[in-house]
């Protein structure tokens, strides 16, 4: 089939190679001529891994192709996905704008039948929005369906995600838009969900909401577990044990973060205000977040008693591993209050120092993580690579001025730590 993709981000992008590796003809279009080109040239704009040995398979093959207008995307495409940005709007609602541009630029290119499918993370009701808006815009009696097909794809295990998706969810009003997309996805032989758009488009929304509840939730277990002088991690491993609760999702830490669940979770509280429902968990799921990273930096300073003149050294910078994604890190958060309040702080991250630069003034980018401890006071383990899990503890200790390691994800062993002569904090843990 012929699909086009509308946006290169991480979702277009991932979503374009893999349709492509199934066996479609796959044209990806972006607004941002620079990021075509770096796609053009084989370069990827993310490190996501397996992705770029995936496109260039793709692009030899001839059926990944990049560049050209939203209207070159309706010529080329039977299906079109619309994978824009929906970033946060003042009011912690999603600003849609980009998703009403693109949808006047398909209504104008439309001739033959198209299927238009929303990807990207929407509020139930923008398909309503999207339909009304191409059938205003379009010529009259112009033949087309609109669909949600929502991502439930990781950072850091995108290709894996998608390639081996474990539901795949079809939002559609009619019986062709649903023959379309089962013949798209036949080759990814996963179990499908068929319901109608808005119920989709919650599916999305109540999915993620509620993954960020898990981990806020075991966050507080953390915190009374520290008031109770138990463990967190055994909390978790006893009540994953439940198939009803499951073992994923319950590392507590220093909070979520990443470009969708802060975003998502505050975008269906929104929405549900604006449906005339106060959807007060919501709430607490964010004020719970934003606690894990308070009682961590609490610790910081009840270590370092005063923070300002103090060396930290800060290993970890994405808001998970194996992604070069800072957006909403919880990592570049701490780093950044910390060096507003005068520490010195030496940061290092094994992909994300390039994106994390310019949010990061006057703090010191190292070379590794032994680097960035070189003298340090204190270091703050903030994003569980396995770079870090597997790092010569002996030698971090021997570099650093003074051997205390606050552990944000609980990678480390606290019985192994003290024995190496760390001081050693963790999260919910004695
Ligand atoms: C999330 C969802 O997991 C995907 O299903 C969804 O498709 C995606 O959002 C999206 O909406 O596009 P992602 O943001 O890539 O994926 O990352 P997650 O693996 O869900 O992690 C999110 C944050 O939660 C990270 O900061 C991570 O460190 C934190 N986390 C995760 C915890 O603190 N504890 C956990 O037990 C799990």
């Amino acid at each position: 089939m012929n699909v086009s993709i509308i946006g290169t981000g991480h979702v277009g992008l991932v979503t374009g190679a893999c349709l492509a590796e199934r066996g479609h003809r796959v044209l990806c279009v972006d607004s941002d001529e620079r990021k075509i080109r770096t796609l053009r040239s084989r370069k990827m704009p993310i490190y996501e891994p397996g992705l770029e040995r995936l496109v260039s398979r793709n692009v030899r093959a001839k059926r990944l192709d990049f560049g050209g207008t939203n209207s070159d995307a309706v010529a080329f495409g039977k299906i079109v996905f619309i994978c824009v940005p929906t970033p946060p709007s003042p009011g912690g609602g999603a600003d849609l704008s980009f998703i009403e541009s693109v949808s006047r630029d398909i209504a104008r290119a439309l001739s033959d039948y198209r299927l238009v499918v929303e990807k990207s993370t929407v509020p139930v009701r923008t398909g309503e929005h999207v339909r009304s808006v191409i059938a205003k815009v379009a010529r009259k009696g112009a033949d087309f369906d609109v669909a949600s097909n929502p991502e439930f794809l990781r950072e850091g295990s995108a290709v894996e995600d998608t390639l081996r998706p474990d539901r795949i969810v079809f939002g559609v009003e009619t019986r062709r838009a649903e023959m379309v997309l089962r013949d798209l996805y036949r080759p990814f032989k996963a179990p499908v969900v068929v319901t109608d758009i808005k119920s989709a488009e919650l599916i999305k929304h109540a999915s993620n909401s509620f993954l960020a509840m898990k981990i806020s939730y075991i966050n507080a277990v953390a915190a009374v577990c520290e008031k109770a002088g138990a463990s967190v991690t055994e909390v978790a491993r006893g009540m994953g044990m439940d198939p009803r609760i499951g073992p994923q999702f319950l590392q507590a830490g220093i909070g979520f973060g990443g470009s969708c669940f802060p975003k998502d979770v505050a975008a269906f509280e929104a929405i549900s205000r604006d449906l005339g429902y106060d959807f007060g968990l919501l709430r607490e799921v964010r004020r719970v977040n934003a606690e894990a990273r308070d009682r961590f930096l609490q610790k910081v300073q009840e270590e370092l008693w005063i923070v300002k003149g103090k060396t930290i050294a800060a290993l970890g910078l994405s808001f998970k591993p194996d992604t070069d994604d800072v957006r909403e890190s919880v990592a570049v958060a701490v780093v950044q209050r910390l060096a507003a309040q005068g520490a010195k702080v030496r940061a290092y991250d094994p992909q994300a120092m390039e994106k994390a630069r310019p949010v990061l003034d006057g703090v010191a980018l190292c070379g590794s993580a032994l680097e960035a401890a070189a003298g340090a006071d204190c270091a703050l383990l903030l994003t569980e690579w396995k770079e870090f899990r597997e790092m010569d503890l002996r030698r971090l200790r021997k570099a650093m001025a003074h051997p205390t390691l606050l552990d944000g994800r609980n990678v480390f062993d606290p019985a192994k730590m003290r024995e190496l002569g760390f001081t050693y904090r963790s999260v919910g843990r004695p």
